[in-house]
């Protein structure tokens, strides 16, 4: 049987940095190289100071499938460039999230430029790993998926990957299937969690209109072990740099393929997580009576999720946004996202004179608090339940609103009533005397299809 001795990753960021770390520890005896263009972050690498890089395959800024097709030009010159140094028998593995077929047009690429002296086989092994938990993810993963050519050929190559994983992962959790199934799984997996996030998230309106908690209702319905207890945490929206492109690619794939219910159906989850973050910037516009033209309001937490300092997709960003076009004053405090980042962000979606106008990013959560008429809550960071409330509402004006757009409060809730604070929580019922808003032009239609101001 044929064995893998030598491993070269292409991509030396959030994917290949810890997946080859792990093959090395676990395979002593294979040697791992792991590449990329960018020199700085492979000094970084070999450096004590890690590179928080991601690796990305970009979405579309141009032309047919913008902003929803996978961007094939750096796979496709990664291809290229494989038929030109390579000789020999190889298997060239894709890892980081492509399209469905992708293998095929890397196939059709080899196959168009082969060379005598070269056999290249192609496969499908996508990660499934997490920020904040790679590591641990790769080490004791869920599953381990392999897709690969039906053909006698295929199988050698596939049999070949599997023996480097068995290493460390049981060889039930490995699953072998064909190429396309491999690439599908991998965007039906990430729509699937995003979808169980949008669906809370309606619930979450719901119940802050009839008077459920949500909280409650994900308690009641995941303890049903068919609907199971993870990712049912209503939130104001979902982020990061995979579930939003994900499922927009796979909206793609199906208007691509003449499958407009089924590209609709997926469309209704990114639309619902739109929604969501619009209605909680309303929320807050509401409570504020009305208006938030002129009024501090401090946002603490701007990365995607807590212990990370992404920001790609942040939902605070199009808070932010939202806010920002109606004139409110931002004051930003996150523990891990630097200012220049949180500028960048937000220049990127609003005029960059209005963000230096209206857009104070502090390194003081209290000083952020200062004078402001709300303190809103927009990542799940753990130092946000450990906060001095008290000192914080000294310095807020009155009436101090606190809008927790992440739960991370809900067991402090009578501390802080009884401090005075006016709780406005996700998923939960309204508390505040409200007058209904009328959004105005900016909040009746997601960022998305807004031109920029
Ligand atoms: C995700 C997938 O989990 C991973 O398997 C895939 O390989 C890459 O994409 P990641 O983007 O790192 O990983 O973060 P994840 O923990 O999945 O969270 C995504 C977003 O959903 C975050 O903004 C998070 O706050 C939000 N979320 C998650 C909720 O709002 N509610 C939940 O219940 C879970």
């Amino acid at each position: 049987m044929f064995q893998i001795k030598k491993i070269c990753c292409i991509g030396a960021g959030y994917v290949g940095g810890p997946t080859c770390s792990v093959i090395a520890q676990m395979c002593p005896e294979i040697q791992v190289t792991v590449v990329d263009v960018n020199e700085s972050r492979i000094k970084a690498w070999n450096s004590d100071t890690l590179p928080i890089y991601e690796v990305n395959t970009p979405t579309k800024t141009y032309g047919m499938g913008k902003g929803r097709a996978a961007d094939l030009k750096y796979i496709e010159a990664c291809a290229r460039r494989i038929v030109e140094v390579s000789n020999g028998y190889k298997i060239v593995t894709e890892k980081s999230t492509v399209p469905v077929r992708a293998a095929e047009s890397i196939r059709r690429i080899f196959d168009a430029n082969t060379k005598p002296s070269l056999n290249l086989q192609v496969l499908s092994n996508p990660e499934f790993l997490a920020e904040g938990t790679a590591v641990r993810d790769l080490k004791e993963p869920d599953r381990v998926l392999i897709g690969g050519d039906e053909t006698a050929e295929g199988q050698r190559a596939i049999r070949a990957l599997s023996c480097v994983y068995e290493r460390w992962v049981p060889q039930t959790r490995i699953i072998t299937t064909n190429t396309w199934s491999s690439e599908l799984s991998k965007l039906a997996a990430n729509a699937f969690l995003a979808q169980r996030i949008s669906s809370i998230n309606s619930i979450s309106a719901l119940c802050e209109a009839t008077g459920a908690d949500v909280e409650e209702v994900a308690r009641a319905i995941g303890m049903d072990q068919r609907i199971g207890s993870k990712f049912l945490k209503a939130s104001v929206g979902f982020g990061g740099s995979c579930f939003q492109k994900d499922v927009l690619n796979l909206v793609y794939l199906c208007e691509a393929l003449n499958l407009p219910e089924v590209a609709s159906y997926w469309q209704q989850v990114i639309d619902m997580n739109e929604y969501q973050r619009r209605r909680f910037a309303c929320r807050i516009i509401d409570c504020l009576f009305n208006t938030v033209t002129g009024k501090k309001i401090a946002l603490l937490g701007f990365s995607f999720k807590k212990d990370t300092g992404d920001t790609r997709q942040s939902s605070s960003i199009y808070i932010s946004q939202y806010l920002l076009d109606e004139g409110a004053n931002l004051h930003i405090y996150d523990p891990k996202v630097l200012k220049q980042q949180i500028q960048q962000d937000l220049s990127s979606t609003s005029e960059p004179n209005r963000v230096s106008e209206l857009v104070t990013v502090t390194t003081d959560p209290y000083q952020a608090c200062q004078s402001a008429h709300a303190l809103v809550i927009c990542t799940e960071w753990d130092m946000f339940k450990d906060l001095d409330y008290e000192r914080i509402y000294q310095r807020m004006l009155k009436p101090a609103f606190l809008f927790d757009g992440r739960r991370v409060l809900d067991h402090l809730h009578p501390q802080l009533q009884s401090i005075g604070f006016q709780i406005e929580t996700i998923g939960k019922k309204v508390t505040s005397v409200r007058i209904p808003y009328t959004p105005s032009a900016s909040l009746a239609e997601p960022p998305s299809k807004k031109p920029k101001i």
